[in-house]
């Protein structure tokens, strides 16, 4: 029983498997982590952090290129996501947790409006 080739054969599966996810998957889960950890946290310090992060990768899943029948939704779907992290940018600078955790609501539903358009489970 050769076992080496197949915990090989099973760790370069999981690692293409890996690879498999596309940038904006990756910037998309990037973007969720740190709207979770601004939530989860007490640390004024930490949520700017998190909002930093944020941005960096909303700026990654705006920079992805969709069916360019889907492009202007793409685009217009992330500009209002944008909008909504500038206010919690914003709230944050004034100190304001609990103003910037309001705006989440309204996070979730746009992330929910545009996943239906594009059919994201
Ligand atoms: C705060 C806003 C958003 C968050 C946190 C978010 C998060 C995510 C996450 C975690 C995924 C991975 C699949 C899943 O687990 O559901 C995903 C996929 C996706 N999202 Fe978003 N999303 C947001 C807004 C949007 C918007 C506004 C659009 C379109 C304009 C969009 C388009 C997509 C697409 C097309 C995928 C599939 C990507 C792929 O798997 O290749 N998302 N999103």
């Amino acid at each position: 029983m050769k076992k080496l080739p197949m915990i090989a054969a099973i760790a370069l599966s999981a690692a293409l498997l890996g690879c498999s996810k596309s940038e904006l998957h990756v910037a998309m889960e990037d973007m969720g982590g740190s709207l979770k950890a601004i939530y989860q946290t007490e640390s004024l310090d930490e949520m700017k952090a998190q909002t930093d992060a944020f941005f960096v990768a909303l700026e990654k899943a705006k920079s992805q290129v969709v069916n360019p029948e889907d492009q202007a939704t793409f685009e217009e779907g992330l500009k209002e996501v944008e909008e909504l992290a500038l206010q919690v940018k914003a709230a944050l600078e004034a100190g304001d947790a609990a103003a910037a955790k309001a705006l989440f609501p309204q996070l979730k539903d746009v992330k929910e409006e545009y996943h239906d358009k594009f059919g994201v489970e």
